[in-house]
């Protein structure tokens, strides 16, 4: 399909329904994702814990790319693509592990953990190692998440830590620690998984175990009372009620979404867990439990579900056109001991459950979509995320 047919496609995409088809299917239209959201958009990497010593690294893999996230310093992280500059190979070949020096495997150049060429053996004379450092990424730490961007100049990160710093506060996400990450490979195109984490319209049929629990399965109007009740309580426990909402359009830009939304939890429970009570000590500054929850936003392919105890990160990403991940990663206190404080059992059950039902629907959706009679659906009162979700795609893809 050459660029004038997906312009047109997407000029002729009905209001309020979802996509056509040539959206889930199309190798030209999946490249043109890849451009001009995935390599624009700050991407959430991993979290500071994840590389607690200096030369603790880990990959970050999209499409071809493959990124070197190192701590260089006590004090500095570093994004480097995973490309030889020598003649391409990837330098790292492990998933994480702790290096003083990169090594290319396949003829030996080696690297600084800032990247900086240190050592290539047998070059002409007049050969000059500081032009071939290791290229950097761009890479933001804020409170103890890692983004970064692929673009070479690349959308201000500012607007997000300028909206978001507050409201993170009290969670003191730079003082916590991964205590699990599951990957999950979804056999469907990464926006209809996207698409499924964008409305709460299934949650009551696919999801019991999060319907009981979350007041996110029903209009907003209904929750109205419970909500102001969360909101009397945070202030007491040091959430104050903060109302974020640019995400998609509002963004002002691709790849800079952020939001902060609250919303109570049911009856009995304080947190997102099989029983309702909690499953980890108190995250940072927060004195108690408000019986609400936080769903958090941070770029376009990151979402975090924020409890008292902890926080859920989920990120998308396509593997293929017909394929994504969805890694989720489990944030608890870093002063919480396995085990003792924390069983990742009980703190992981309710996600890993629903996500495996999210899997299941979303490939049922993907094999619906796939069908030649299959034609674009209108969006219900339940789906405006989604909706705007679908109106920022298509204005990325004009
Ligand atoms: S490709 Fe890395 S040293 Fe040759
Ligand atoms: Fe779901």
């Amino acid at each position: 399909m050459n660029t004038s047919d997906i312009s047109k496609l997407v000029k002729n995409q009905p209001g309020g329904h979802s996509l056509g088809q040539a959206f889930y299917k199309d190798p030209d239209i999946y490249q043109r994702e890849i451009e001009r959201i995935f390599m624009k958009s700050w991407l959430y990497a991993g979290h500071t814990s994840q590389v607690p010593n200096v030369g603790d690294y880990f990959l970050y893999e999209l499409d071809n790319e493959s990124v070197i996230v190192i701590r260089e310093t006590v004090d500095s992280i570093k994004g480097l693509l995973n490309v030889c500059r020598h003649r391409g190979s990837r330098v790292c070949l492990s998933a994480s592990g702790n290096a003083n020096l990169l090594v290319c495997p396949y003829h030996g150049w080696t690297y600084e953990k800032n990247g900086q060429l240190r050592g290539a053996s047998h070059t002409y004379p007049g050969f000059k190692k500081s032009k071939y450092p290791l290229t950097p990424v761009n890479l933001k730490v804020f409170h103890g998440m890692i983004f970064i961007n692929f673009d070479k100049d690349p959308i201000s990160f500012d607007p997000v830590e300028k909206d978001m710093d507050e409201c993170l506060q009290p969670y003191r996400l730079d003082k916590a620690k991964v205590a699990h990450t599951e990957s999950y490979q979804i056999k469907a195109n990464w926006k209809l998984a996207v698409e499924n984490y964008c409305e709460c319209y299934h949650c009551v049929p696919s999801h019991p175990e999060y319907a009981e629990a979350h007041g996110r399965s029903f209009p907003r109007r209904d929750m109205e009372e419970a909500l102001q009740e969360v909101f009397q309580k945070g202030e007491l426990v040091g959430l104050p009620e903060h109302n974020i909402n640019y995400d998609w359009l509002d963004s002002g830009g691709v790849g800079i979404d952020r939001s902060f939304d609250r919303y109570p939890l049911l009856k009995g429970f304080v947190t997102g867990s099989r029983d309702g009570k909690a499953v980890a000590p108190l995250l940072g500054e927060i004195k108690g439990y408000d019986g609400g929850a936080t769903d958090m936003h941070i770029g376009p392919l990151t979402f975090y579900l924020a409890y008292c105890d902890h926080v859920v990160v989920y990120h998308f990403k396509p593997v293929t056109i017909d394929s994504a991940e969805c890694e989720i990663t489990w944030l608890v206190n870093e002063t919480a001991v396995e085990g003792k404080d924390y069983k990742p059992d009980d703190l992981i059950w309710l996600w890993d459950i629903t996500t495996i039902a999210d899997k299941r629907i979303i490939e049922d959706n993907q094999k619906g979509v796939n069908s030649r009679y299959y034609e674009p659906g209108p969006f219900t009162e339940m789906e405006v995320f989604e909706q705007g979700f679908i109106d920022w795609y298509l204005s990325s893809m004009k």
